[in-house]
């Protein structure tokens, strides 16, 4: 005990003074209160973990990574100095793979840790989504988090092309048919990203953006994300209590658990769960190196992207769904999500008070989970509308029928349980507001509103955790 308090007395001392002479906050020392020690309220913080082990594996994989499109003379499976016939991007991912020390852990592990990345923030995207994180006061939080997604999805398109294998060529080249449609940007985007036409313009372009130009966007957003999220303290557990402040107060900050030891080492399990995980994951199935762009004695695959971009495939291969009209419904769907803070406007964050868009998170998660396996499945398969209507139909009629059925009955127990309670609360003589003046799910407003205190929020409004 002694040394603990030693401890993080004089890191928050040695932060403090850098604090004081650089302006650099001490944000990982913040205390977070005790409810928080669950996996669900650290999503975000799994991401940040995800993406610093992606910095790391890319910085040792630009070691040996040669984005080139030409003929290399290095060892490629060749005796040394022979020709190879293909690409030195492809070359040097192969001497990766096959010749490097570790190397094919280190490559797969990247891959891998990129699909996790993607994985976890989608997660920590839903849980956002459901739990009603981007309500008042963490609307711009939840802005910068929609242009993350959309940089981090960024990231997995630019890389996937660096391999330089005719599978990423070809899905780069439908990925970029779609990008150039998108209205006013498609144009402006087109000659950065093509750059003189050919495949070496493109590769040195993906390139560029892959390791320079989209990290340095994600770290900046990062920094501003992060930055919000210290202005305003974790977001409470949802809860149907329209009355529920929504902010801690610094005084309730400073009870919470301390970075050291608590804060440190539960961080550091996770973080070395996922690297274990990912090393394992890499050492049973090393990633296989698909083959080269052009090479003409291996028959055409099919064109297929990584899964997270499968069901913008499936989209297009829709009867009538040209790329113009996926696109603009991808970015009906991101104005949709950048936008919802000021669309969802009830004070209530219970997903079970919010029927409206607890159905229609439902009815896109299928969505996109059914079009994802069928692009996985069948790629490039073109779909008949009645085909369509049949298969999606059903997700979005039976989900929002579902939560409509659900809302009805919980409202009319909800409603119940509330009036015993009011009845109880007037019979103890606690209560003395008027009745009308309850909101369901909200405290009397005689009473001040309840503090979020360290088990959760107030157990009269029938507060709902989060994990
Ligand atoms: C690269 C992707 C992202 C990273 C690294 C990231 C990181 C973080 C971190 C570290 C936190 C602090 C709380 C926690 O650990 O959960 C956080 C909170 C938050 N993030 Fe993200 N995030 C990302 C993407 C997103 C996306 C896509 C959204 C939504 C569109 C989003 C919305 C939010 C919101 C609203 C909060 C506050 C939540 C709360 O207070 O409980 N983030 N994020």
């Amino acid at each position: 005990m002694g040394f603990t308090r030693w401890f993080n007395r004089t890191l928050n001392r040695t932060w403090g003074f850098i604090e004081d002479r650089t302006g650099i906050p001490k944000w990982p020392l913040r205390p977070q209160p005790a409810f928080t020690f669950k996996p669900s309220y650290w999503t975000g913080a799994f991401v940040v973990n995800a993406f610093l082990y992606q910095v790391v594996s890319g910085l040792l994989l630009l070691l040996y990574y040669q984005p080139s499109v030409n003929p290399t003379y290095t060892s490629c499976g060749q005796p040394i100095g022979q020709l190879s016939a293909s690409p030195a991007a492809w070359c040097s991912t192969s001497y990766i793979t096959n010749s490097l020390p570790m190397g094919s852990i280190l490559l797969s592990t990247h891959l891998y840790g990129a699909y996790a990345m993607i994985f976890l923030m989608l997660v920590h995207f839903y849980r956002g989504y459901y739990l009603g994180v981007y309500k008042a006061p963490r609307e711009f939080s939840w802005m910068v988090g929609t242009l993350l997604l959309l940089t981090t999805f960024g990231m997995g398109f630019t890389g996937y092309l660096l391999p330089y294998t005719q599978i990423s060529y070809n899905a780069t080249q439908v990925g970029l048919v779609l990008a150039l449609r998108l209205p006013t940007f498609g144009p402006i985007l087109g000659p950065f990203i093509l750059a003189d036409g050919t495949g070496q313009g493109l590769l040195s372009r993906m390139f560029a953006a892959h390791v320079l130009l989209i990290p340095l966007a994600l770290g900046a957003l990062l920094y501003a994300h992060i930055s919000l999220f210290e202005a305003h303290g974790i977001a409470p557990p949802a809860t149907s209590d329209p009355l529920q402040r929504r902010r801690f107060t610094e005084h309730e900050d400073k009870k919470g658990v301390p970075f050291w030891p608590h804060i440190f080492f539960y961080m550091t399990k996770w973080a070395l769960l996922y690297i274990g995980l990912l090393v394992g994951i890499a050492a049973l199935w090393p990633w296989q190196l698909p083959t080269y762009v052009g090479n003409t004695a291996v028959a055409a695959g099919v064109t297929e992207p990584d899964w997270y971009f499968l069901w913008l495939f499936k989209f297009v291969d829709f009867a009538g769904v040209t790329p113009v009209l996926a696109i603009g419904i991808t970015t009906v769907l991101i104005a949709f999500v950048l936008f919802l803070p000021f669309l969802d406007r009830s004070k209530r964050t219970h997903p079970r008070d919010r029927p409206f868009f607890l159905a229609l998170g439902n009815s896109l998660l299928g969505f996109f989970i059914l079009m994802s396996v069928w692009g996985g499945l069948t790629p490039g398969l073109q779909i008949q509308d009645s085909e369509i209507a049949w298969r999606l139909g059903p997700i979005f009629v039976v989900n929002f029928l579902v939560a409509w059925l659900f809302y009805r009955k919980y409202q009319k127990s909800y409603r119940a349980r509330l009036e015993a309670r009011e009845r109880s609360l007037r019979l103890d003589g606690v209560y003395t507001g008027a009745k009308s003046a309850v909101v369901p799910g909200s405290v009397p407003r005689s009473s001040p509103p309840s503090p979020v205190v360290a088990k959760g929020a107030s157990s009269a409004s029938g507060s709902g955790g989060s994990s």
